[in-house]
This record gives C-alpha cells, structure tokens and sequence, in this order.
C-alpha cells in the first residue's frame, strides 16, 4: 500500500472509531482503536484487577478469627467472589493483546498501581464490617458508571462485578448495623474503625478533577463517564444518611449540607497522605506485595500442574 493509500485508510479507521464513541456504543477486541486507548485501557483495567487481588488480603487477615461460623462463612464468600472480580477483569484485559503473566510481573515489579485503600491495616473485625461498606460503597459508586464504558469486555465484566459488590456493600453494613446495636465496646470499635477509613475511602476516588490530567481524555474516550469530585460527591451523599442511621460519626467537622447546592459540603482528603501511598509509603505497601509474591511464588506448582493436564487433555 502507497504511503498515501494507508493515510486514507487510517483516516477512515479513526472515524469509524470515533463515531462508536460518539454514540455510546462499545469497541470490541478485533475492533481497530487507537493506540493511545489502547493503552489507557490496559493500565486501568489492570490497576483494577490487581486492586481487587491485593484487596483479597486486609480482610482475609481475619477469615481465621471470625467471630461466628455465619461470619466466617460470608468473609469467605465475599473474599473469594473478590478473586473472580480480579479473574474476569484479567481476562477483559487479555483481549486487549497482554497476558496475565505480564501483568502479574508489572505489578510485582510495582510498574503497575492497585488501589491506595488497601495499603491500610486492618485492626478489628469491625474493619470488616467497614471495608465492606465504605470501601466497597466507594467501589460501587466508581464502578457502575463503568458498567457503560466504551470498552465492550470491560463493562460486561463491570455489570457482574457491581451485583457482587452491591452484595458486599449491604454485608459490610448489616455487621455493622449488628454491632452498634451491641455492646458500648462493640460501639467504640465500629466508631473507631470509621474513624481510621473514611478519609482512605475518599481517597479511592483519585484525586481532584484540577490535579486528575487524564480525566479529560478518558471522558472524551467514553472509558470514564464521571469525574473523580463528582462521584467522591455521590458517594458522600449516599453515605451521610447511612452513617446517621447507624448511629456513627463521620470524623469531618466540615460535613454539612448544603441546601442550596442539594449535597452535603464536606473537608479536603490529606492529598499528601494520598501521594505517599501511591509512592510505595503507606501503612502496608511492603506488606501487600510481599504477600502477593510469597503466594504467587508457593502457587507456580499449581499453575505448571495446570498447564501440563491443559496439554495433556489436548493431545
Ligand atoms: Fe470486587
Ligand atoms: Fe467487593
């Protein structure tokens, strides 16, 4: 093809693209797509996917310390239900022509990120009842608009992904619905708990739209829908009634609504704070990814096992 043959072509592959974009409807694998997207794509729904895997480890802390067998029974549910959101979110990403090895690496290796939430440690089991609430609540409010992502195996595996997480979110809260409905102990530590996560929780939605300088393209993209202020917004107006009717108190002095903007008015996150955790210096960054190593490492018999009965079974 001449040089100018494939310019023209080019030309007419972007406006195909573009016009899917324009009508909200969704690029799939074997669907040209800009490099550019391409690659967006695969940094986010990787950090998503590794977010979920590393997310397995603060609650799993106490799988083996639940207090009753009921409570043990749903942890390991919602642990596990958190491998298969990393599992489809890894295949999603597969589409897109790396593998999971790659992406397994990149996150050892700490060229990929995972969500700064799950650098905080977990003290009590009512940071159980907690994580499921505000941060699994977080993740709903970031997630469902994703379920319309322009990127046809991303927001497929979002819709199965949100029906978990709304099960989660509703688990986090009936524990602690649970517990304040307890003893004046049970109550302190459900308030103390709050206390160390509601900030982190904020956190999770990235930072301010002034400071976020892919936002615009991912919105233009159709790979965002929303951007981080306005769903950090939702999430706080979802969660003020909740935390009322708990009986909890979010730990803002500034925390108010606001009659005339019709949402609740509420204090900075410590971005500072924020930087540090993604910089590798939060509570438990070294923590996570050495666990992550030690169990990736203690499972290669399994993956070479799997591999073996795969090409045995073929031939
Ligand atoms: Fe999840
Ligand atoms: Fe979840």
């Amino acid at each position: 093809m001449t040089a100018q043959l494939q310019g023209a072509s080019d030309a007419a592959l972007q406006e195909a693209f573009d016009a899917v974009i324009a009508r909200h409807d969704r690029i799939e694998p074997r669907d040209w797509m800009p490099e550019a997207y391409r690659k967006t794509l695969v940094r986010q729904i990787a950090q998503h996917a590794h977010s979920e895997i590393i997310g397995m480890q603060p609650e799993g802390n106490w799988i083996g310390r639940a207090p009753s067998l009921r409570r043990k029974a749903i942890l390991l549910a919602k642990v596990q239900d958190e491998a298969g959101h990393g599992l489809y979110l890894y295949a999603a990403c597969e589409t897109l022509g790396v593998s999971r090895d790659e992406l397994v690496e990149l996150l050892l290796a700490g060229k990929q990120k995972y969500s700064s939430i799950f650098n905080y440690p977990t003290l009590s089991y009512a940071d159980v009842g907690t994580i499921g609430w505000l941060v699994d609540g977080a993740a709903i409010c970031n997630q469902v608009p994703l379920c319309r992502t322009s990127y046809g195996p991303y927001g497929r595996a979002m819709i199965r992904i949100c029906k978990e997480e709304s099960f989660h979110q509703r688990q986090g809260y009936e524990l602690l619905a649970t517990m304040v409905r307890g003893t004046d102990e049970q109550r302190a530590m459900v308030q103390e708990s709050v206390d160390r996560f509601w900030w982190p929780s904020l956190m999770m939605f990235g930072p301010p739209d002034t400071d976020s300088p892919n936002s615009a393209q991912s919105m233009a993209w159709g790979i965002k829908r929303n951007s981080n202020d306005e769903l950090r917004q939702k999430f706080v107006d979802m969660t003020v009634p909740q935390a009322d009717a708990l009986g909890v108190t979010l730990p803002d002095p500034a925390l108010r609504w606001n009659a005339a903007r019709g949402h609740y008015d509420f204090g900075p996150p410590d971005w500072d704070e924020f930087a540090a955790v993604i910089r590798g210096d939060g509570p438990c960054n070294a923590q996570r990814i050495a666990h992550r190593r030690a169990a990736h490492d203690e499972g290669s018999w399994v993956r070479e096992a799997a591999t073996a009965f795969a090409a045995r079974t073929e031939r």
